[in-house]
C-alpha cells in the first residue's frame, strides 16, 4: 500500500517553475482570472505537487504552475504542496508528462513531449537496432517480431501523445523534424498546426509534394500553363502563385545555379522553387513575412547584389487590387496613371540590373469589374506591360496564359451566372529579354 502523501504549507517564495516543463511547454502563458476567484474565495483545494530542488534551495513544481501563479498574483504568501520524491531525472520528468496528460496542448507541445519520449526510448531502440542488423541470419517469425517491436515504439508514444496512431505519428515527426533543420516551409506548417489551421496529414502531404520539381518535373510544352496552386510551396500570404508558373519560367528561361531575383515575394514561392530547382535566388518585398525575403522597397532601385542576375520574376499587385491586403505603402494604393509610371520605371531598372541575355518574367491580369475608370470594362495590364518593355529595350520572347480556373468559389460562379456577368480568368506572364548586344 501507497504511504499517505505527505502535505506541507510551503512558502510561494521557495517554489520554482521546473526548466524542463518549461522547455517542454513554454512559459506559462497566462494565469486565469476564473481561477484566480475560485482560489480567491476558496483557496487552493487541489495541492501543487512539489520535489526539493536538485540545485539551489526550496521546491520544484511538477505540477500546478498555474495555481502557483494565480497564488502569486492574488498575494497569497504560502500554498498545499504534496511532497514526492523521485528516483533520478528521468522518473521525475515522466511524471510532469503524465501530469500534463489532460491539458490542451499546441502540437509543438506534442512534438517536444514525443522528443522527450523518444529518449526515454532510446536505449531499448539500440538494442532494437543492433537486433535488426543481425536481421538477416533472424527467421521470419523474429525478423516478424523485431518489426513489431520497432512500430511498438512509435505507437507507445503516438498513443501518450494522444496523437492517434504511428503512421500519423510518424507524419507528424517528419514536419517537425524538418521545421527544426530550418526549413521554412515545415516551420510554416507547424505554426499552422499549433493554431489549429491544418491537420498533420494535410501538413506532411504539403512536405511530400516538394520534391516533384526536384526529380522529374515535366515542363509543358505548350504556352499556356495550368494555374493550379499548391500550398507546398511558398507560404500561406493573400497573392501566392502557382509554382507551376514559376518552375516553367525557370526551365524556359534559365540554367541550373542561374540567379534569379524576386523583387516582390509575398509567401516567397520563387524561393522554394528556385531551391527544389537548384537555382540561386534574391528575394525582395516591402513587407517580408519570411526570413529568406529582404526588406526593400523596389520603388529605389534593385539591390546591388542583384546586378547581372538571369532571371527578373515579378508578380506585382497592381494599381487597386489587393490594395487593403498588402502594406500601406505599397505599389497597389497607387492610382492608375502612377501605376503605369512605376511599371514603365521598374521594367527600366529591370533591363539595367539584368545580364546581357538576361529575362523578366511579368505576371499580369487583366482588371476586370472592381475599380475600373469610368466606362470601362477592364484595364489590360499586359498590355502596359508590354508597352514598357517595348520602350526600356527588352525583345519580347512570349506571352504565356495563365487562366486562374478554379480561383472562384461555387458561390461566386452561380452568382455570375444568375447576373450575367462573366469572371475574369486571364492571367499572363510577359516574358522578355535583354539584348546581348544593342543590335539584340
Ligand atoms: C502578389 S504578391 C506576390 C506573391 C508571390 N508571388 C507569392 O507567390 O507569394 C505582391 C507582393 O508585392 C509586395 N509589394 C508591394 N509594393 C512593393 C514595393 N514597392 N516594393 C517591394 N514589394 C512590394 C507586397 O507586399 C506583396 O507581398
Amino acid at each position: 500500500m501507497n504511504p499517505a502523501p505527505q502535505i506541507l504549507s510551503i512558502s510561494t517564495e521557495r517554489l520554482h517553475p521546473s526548466d524542463f516543463s518549461i522547455s517542454v511547454y513554454g512559459q506559462l502563458e497566462s494565469d486565469s482570472d476564473d481561477l484566480v476567484d475560485t482560489i480567491q474565495t476558496e483557496g487552493v483545494l487541489v495541492p501543487l505537487v512539489v520535489t526539493p530542488r536538485e540545485m539551489g534551495e526550496g521546491w520544484e513544481v511538477i505540477s500546478g504552475n498555474r495555481r502557483l501563479a494565480c497564488a502569486r498574483r492574488i498575494g497569497l504568501r504560502e500554498v498545499p504542496c504534496e511532497i514526492r520524491l523521485f528516483e533520478g531525472v528521468e522518473q521525475k520528468n515522466r511524471a510532469i508528462l503524465d501530469y500534463n496528460r489532460q491539458r490542451r496542448k499546441k502540437f509543438s507541445q506534442l512534438m517536444r513531449e514525443a522528443d522527450v519520449l523518444e529518449d526515454f526510448e532510446r536505449p531499448a531502440a539500440i538494442v532494437r537496432r543492433d537486433a535488426n542488423l543481425r536481421q538477416n541470419q533472424l527467421s521470419p517469425i523474429d525478423r516478424r517480431n523485431s518489426d513489431n517491436r520497432h512500430n511498438r515504439t512509435d505507437e507507445t508514444i503516438a498513443r501518450s501523445i494522444g496523437i492517434g496512431g504511428k503512421d500519423l505519428y510518424r507524419q507528424a515527426r517528419s514536419i517537425w523534424r524538418t521545421a527544426q533543420q530550418g526549413d521554412i516551409r515545415a516551420s510554416s506548417g507547424v505554426a499552422l498546426l499549433d493554431l489549429g489551421e491544418k491537420t498533420i496529414h494535410a501538413a506532411y502531404k504539403d512536405l511530400r509534394r516538394r520534391d516533384r520539381f526536384t526529380s522529374g518535373f515535366r515542363p509543358t510544352p505548350y504556352d499556356v500553363w495550368s494555374f493550379k496552386h499548391d500550398r507546398a510551396f511558398g507560404i500561406p500570404h493573400p497573392g501566392s502563385i502557382p509554382p507551376g508558373i514559376i518552375a516553367n519560367a525557370l526551365h524556359y528561361f534559365t540554367e541550373s545555379a542561374s540567379l534569379v531575383v524576386d523583387p516582390m515575394a509575398g509567401g516567397g514561392t520563387t524561393i522554394d522553387i528556385c531551391l527544389a530547382m537548384g537555382r540561386r535566388c534574391l528575394a525582395y518585398d516591402l513587407d517580408p513575412i519570411r526570413a529568406d525575403i529582404k526588406s526593400h522597397d523596389i520603388r529605389n532601385g534593385f539591390p546591388d547584389e542583384t546586378r547581372d542576375c538571369d532571371l527578373i520574376f515579378v508578380d506585382p499587385p497592381y494599381h487597386t487590387m489587393l490594395a487593403h491586403q498588402y502594406a500601406a505603402d505599397g505599389v497597389a494604393l497607387t492610382p492608375l496613371s502612377e501605376w503605369v509610371e512605376f511599371l514603365n520605371s521598374f521594367v527600366r531598372m529591370a533591363y539595367t540590373t539584368l545580364r546581357p541575355g538576361g529575362h523578366l518574367a511579368l505576371l499580369m491580369a487583366n482588371q476586370t469589374e472592381k475599380d475600373l475608370p469610368a466606362g470601362h470594362g477592364y484595364l489590360d495590364h499586359a498590355f502596359f506591360g508590354y508597352q514598357a518593355f517595348l520602350a526600356a529595350g527588352f525583345l519580347p520572347q512570349r506571352r504565356i496564359s495563365c487562366p486562374m480556373a478554379g480561383a472562384y468559389l461555387p458561390q461566386h460562379v452561380q452568382r455570375a451566372r444568375q447576373d450575367g456577368r462573366m469572371l475574369g480568368q486571364v492571367r499572363d506572364l510577359l516574358v522578355g529579354r535583354k539584348p546581348l548586344t544593342e543590335l539584340g
